[in-house]
């Protein structure tokens, strides 16, 4: 059986870069780049035929569903393949209903892709909302989310893993309070899907957004939407199109719309199938090396880290320490260095690709499957060269 870290000739960029970013977007597995040439490949050779036959099968986008549908515990007619994940986020935000007055809640390190479409429909709708302090202790999290909660809240966006510090939101106690309260919840899925096991369903929560090019290895761009099933007709179409319905003809009227079951409903036109294909490439890759297998070497790779960070007198870990809340992404601060300039040395001295923190002070780590102990170590002795000397 391969062993996750032992599979870095899969990924012919590691030769050259040391890759600490799967967090920002990961190097892709040839497996990966085989599956978005694969239809290009064939329309170059043989023309479009195929393509305008509809034949699904050689698209493979409908298995690519039922792929990862399995994969986040869901079904396929759940699903929906969006161009981007704010894609995904403005079908939930935008035809949500919202009534004036009405309330959200979000954390206080969203990602702008999550946050940005929310705020937007703040102003447009005329809604509040609040922000969960993020914090080590799910306890305190959770103390916040019931103080923040009024009467008017209907919905709670927050990242189930956070995008800077990597801290793992206690999503399934959550959802049970917004669905006690009747609201429902949205959850930004971007860094924990590929890094440990889901279950939507047992989740239960309303809706969830996805990115493949991070954890699941895919390309950039591609992303996903999942609906609950019984949430489907809760949520308004906005944008539609040709294959949005069960009829359409060029003569139909409004009483002819019948959307179609499934959440393909929001795909609605031409998809940029060979990214969707390509993304469940990527789960496959990660699903081959087992997904606990992910969790358990990010887990060791992350106490590895904090033990040698732990010899270095400027550096602060700016993520969870407990295993509960930690995840993959680890932020670090030098109390020598700006985030920006922490991170510019280690790219052009080491080729260690990384990025600064959202926030600009600290810089985040992302330790992948195919990152070694050896890796680790030297990244180590690296970021204790620019503590001891500067940049
Ligand atoms: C938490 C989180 N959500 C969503 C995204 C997706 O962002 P984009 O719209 O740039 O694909 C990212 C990307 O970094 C992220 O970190």
């Amino acid at each position: 059986m391969t062993t996750v870290g032992s599979i870095r000739g899969d990924f012919p960029t590691l030769a050259e870069w040391r890759h600490f970013n799967c967090g920002g977007m990961a190097p892709m597995p040839k497996s990966v780049g085989a599956e978005l040439l694969r239809v290009p490949t064939e329309v170059i050779a043989h023309g479009p035929n195929r393509l305008l036959m509809h034949e699904e099968e050689f698209l493979g986008i409908e298995t690519a569903r039922e792929n990862l549908a399995r994969f986040l515990g869901a079904d396929a007619d759940e699903i929906a393949f969006t161009l981007q994940f704010s894609t995904a986020v403005n079908i939930v935000v935008e035809g949500f209903g919202w009534k004036e007055g009405d309330h959200f809640i979000v954390t206080d390190q969203e990602h702008p892709a999550l946050l940005i479409p929310l705020m937007n429909a703040a102003r447009r709708f005329g809604l509040t909302y609040s922000r969960i302090p993020i914090a080590e202790d799910p306890e305190e999290m959770l103390a916040s989310f019931d103080e923040l909660w009024t009467d008017r809240t209907r919905l709670v966006a927050v990242s189930h893993v956070t995008t800077d510090s990597g801290t793992r939101l206690p999503v399934k106690e959550m959802t049970q309070r917004a669905h006690d309260r009747g609201a429902k919840v949205l959850y930004d899925g971007a860094h924990s899907v590929g890094q440990f096991a889901l279950d939507l369903h047992d989740l239960n929560c309303d809706f969830y957004t996805l990115v493949g090019y991070k954890w699941l290895l895919g390309p950039y761009p591609s992303a996903a939407l999942y609906i609950r099933r019984d949430q489907l007709d809760e949520i308004e179409v906005t944008w539609s199109g040709s294959r949005a319905t069960k009829g359409g003809s060029v003569t139909m009227g409004t009483e002819d719309i019948e959307w179609i079951d499934g959440a393909r409903r929001f795909e609605y036109g031409g998809q940029t199938f060979s990214y969707h294909t390509g993304m469940v490439e990527g789960m496959k890759y990660v699903e081959a090396l087992g997904i606990d297998n992910v969790e358990r070497h990010a887990r060791d790779l992350t106490t590895l880290f904090h033990q040698g960070l732990a010899d270095i007198p400027q550096a602060t870990v700016m993520s969870p320490k407990n295993p509960v809340e930690a995840t993959g992404i680890c932020s670090v601060k030098l109390s020598n260095l700006s985030g920006v300039d922490f991170s510019k040395a280690l790219r052009e001295r080491w080729n260690v690709v990384q990025r600064p923190s959202l926030w600009g002070t600290s810089v985040r780590f992302s330790l992948a499957c195919f990152i070694e102990e050896e890796n680790v170590n030297e990244l180590v002795g690296y970021i204790a060269t620019l503590a001891r000397e500067g940049a």
